[in-house]
């Protein structure tokens, strides 16, 4: 895949070639701009390969114009990213129920609180992302991601923002979740421990997958 640049095109994968089955959990691991977070934007269709195919849940990435791609974030991905970009003017609930709501779920709200409940926010809903901790945001983060019970869910250093204990707690939570759902997960990490939770790690370097890392 190859990004335009003001410095002109960067080449930044070469032929990655990796199937995730259904319900796996692979931890993507590799030095810093290997093109992770770029292997990321591929999957969720934020970014175009310019060559090769993509495909997520039966779809063909590259045959599908920006509102198919949209749909099918909407309806099958979720992410996370280190960041937690929440709306700063809604509150924890809206955050998780506006995705919803646009989906066209009739139950948004009822799933939304539900969702949060199960990230232990029961007693947050109304509050905003600024009078949350960063680790109550992430959970926010992850509510949202999971409430509409994405196929796959991509998670870029989801704690790289958090202090360890907090880190550790949202990622138990992370896992948790994708036990109970059955969601396939893609989790980027420089953690190794965390990487190795995951029934398999992939191991990026110079945008290409590398030898396996031993567990
Ligand atoms: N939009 C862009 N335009 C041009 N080059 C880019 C763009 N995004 C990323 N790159 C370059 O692509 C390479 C891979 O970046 P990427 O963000 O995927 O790395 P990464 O493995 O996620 O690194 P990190 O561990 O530091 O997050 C880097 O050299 C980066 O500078
Ligand atoms: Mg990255």
């Amino acid at each position: 895949m190859t990004l335009p640049s003001a410095a002109g095109p960067v080449n930044i994968l070469r032929g990655v070639d990796l199937v995730v089955e259904a319900g796996e959990a692979v931890g993507i691991v590799g030095p810093s701009g290997s093109g992770k977070t770029s292997l990321l934007m591929v999957l969720a269709g934020l970014e175009r390969a310019t060559a090769g195919s993509v495909r997520v849940a039966g779809h063909e990435l590259s045959r599908m114009n920006e509102d198919a791609l949209a749909r099918l974030r909407r309806d099958s991905i979720g992410i996370i990213f280190q960041a937690f970009y929440l709306i700063p003017t809604m509150t924890a609930l809206e955050n998780v129920s506006v995705p919803l709501e646009l989906a066209g779920r009739a139950d948004a709200a009822e799933r939304a609180a539900e969702s949060l409940r199960a990230v232990g926010l029961a007693h947050r809903l109304t509050h905003l992302p600024g009078q949350l901790s960063g680790g109550e945001q992430q959970r926010v983060a992850l509510a949202r991601a999971f409430a509409p019970e994405p196929a796959l869910l991509l998670a870029d250093e989801p704690t790289g923002n958090l202090d360890h204990a907090t880190g550790a707690a949202v990622m138990d939570l992370l896992f948790q979740l994708r036990e109970r759902t059955g969601t396939t997960l893609l989790l980027i990490t420089h953690d190794q421990a965390l990487a190795a939770r995951c029934e398999r790690r992939v191991h990026i370097v110079d945008g290409r997958v590398a030898e396996p890392v031993p567990a």
